[in-house]
């Protein structure tokens, strides 16, 4: 019997070291350790051994299960090692990792988004309108006649259909006289589309922000105060803001407001960035008719408009000189503001 022993041990021993992966190591073991294995069988048959050599046997079986054991645990270790540098292969674990590009939000939505919170403060809520648009809302109800020059087809992209992509956000103004009674304070950020050459200071499409204050008693001082205070928010408390005469056929009267721009080592320099005024009683009365009741009673109601150009409000805020960058999503010019 302690030759079987012995045997089983050497070619136990020998199989384990010749396994080539964990498999054939894991059949080495059962061969010899399972349930059936060589050595298992064997110890089954200690029950017939002479008393006196019991102690003998046994001892050389539990050495051979300790040597079996002990040599199939290294081997193991071996191969896992074995295994792994191979998965590493090819693999470089020294080079720099990888560097995770974080995005970050487009300057006119940062910009539009800080205007309407600003807005938001003062009570007006956010309104919206279609793209594309037809003559009454964009003009007609607007007051601006026929022969007006932005009605002109040079100025102004017109569908077939009569349709037209509008000018300006002012359409949402006459979308929400028609629908809500006053008191009315919206605002309504949205794209304007018009046949501009473009240049460093001109697109087709661009971005404004429209706010209308309908109520009783709604004067000039309360759109003055209510715009120098949303530009001085905006651009810091020392902004210079002034207001100028100007014609818009929807208000009466109307102003262009400009803020003075300081760029270090140039003159300060004013820069229009908004139409404004107290919205034009034929407007009422456009509104009135469209919507066949007298809501919005000229004798009884006055409220002010404004449209300002968001992408003017980030090219003051940030120092940028063309208009263009704020469309052709170079990565260089967008990383600048993370
Ligand atoms: N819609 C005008 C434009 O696009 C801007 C404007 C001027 C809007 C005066 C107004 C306003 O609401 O009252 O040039």
């Amino acid at each position: 019997m302690n030759e079987q022993i012995e045997a089983i041990q050497t070619e136990a021993l020998a199989q384990i070291s010749a396994a080539a992966d964990e498999r054939s190591l894991d059949d080495a073991r059962v061969a010899v350790l399972g349930k059936k294995g060589t050595l298992t069988l064997v110890a089954a048959g200690i029950k017939d051994v002479p008393k006196e050599d019991k102690a003998a046997v046994g001892q050389l079986l539990n050495a051979a299960r300790t040597a079996i054991t002990a040599a199939l645990e290294e081997k193991q270790v071996a191969l896992r090692e074995i295994a792994d540098r191979a998965a590493l292969a090819g693999i470089d674990v020294t080079l720099p990792a990888r560097s995770q590009h974080v995005g970050s939000l487009h300057p006119l939505t940062i910009i539009r988004d800080e205007a309407i919170r600003i807005l938001r403060r003062m009570g007006f809520a956010l309104a919206e309108g279609p793209e594309i648009e037809d003559e009454f809302h964009c003009f007609d109800a607007l007051n601006t006649p026929a022969d007006h020059p932005a009605r002109n087809e040079k100025d102004t992209f017109y569908f077939d259909s009569g349709k037209l992509l509008r000018t300006h956000t002012s359409s949402v103004q006459v979308r929400t006289m028609e629908s809500q009674a006053p008191p009315i304070r919206i605002i309504a950020p949205g794209s304007a589309y018009r046949r501009d050459e473009i240049d460093a200071t001109h697109l087709s499409v661009f971005n404004q922000l429209e706010g209308l204050y309908v109520g009783t008693d709604v004067s000039l001082p309360d759109l003055k105060g209510t715009l120098e205070y949303f530009l001085r928010e905006l651009f810091g408390t020392n902004t210079e803001v002034r207001f100028r005469p100007h014609f818009f056929p929807f208000t009466e009267p109307s102003f262009e407001i400009d803020v003075k721009l300081t760029v270090k080592g140039q003159a300060p320099k004013w820069i229009e960035i908004a139409g404004c005024g107290m919205v034009d009683p034929a407007v009422f009365e456009a509104i009135n008719k469209s919507r066949k009741d007298n809501a919005f009673d000229p004798e009884k109601v006055t409220g002010f408009a404004f449209g300002m150009g968001l992408d003017r409000l980030a090219m003051i805020r940030w120092g940028i000189k063309d208009i263009r960058l704020l469309i052709e999503n170079d990565a260089r010019f967008l990383k600048q503001f993370a």
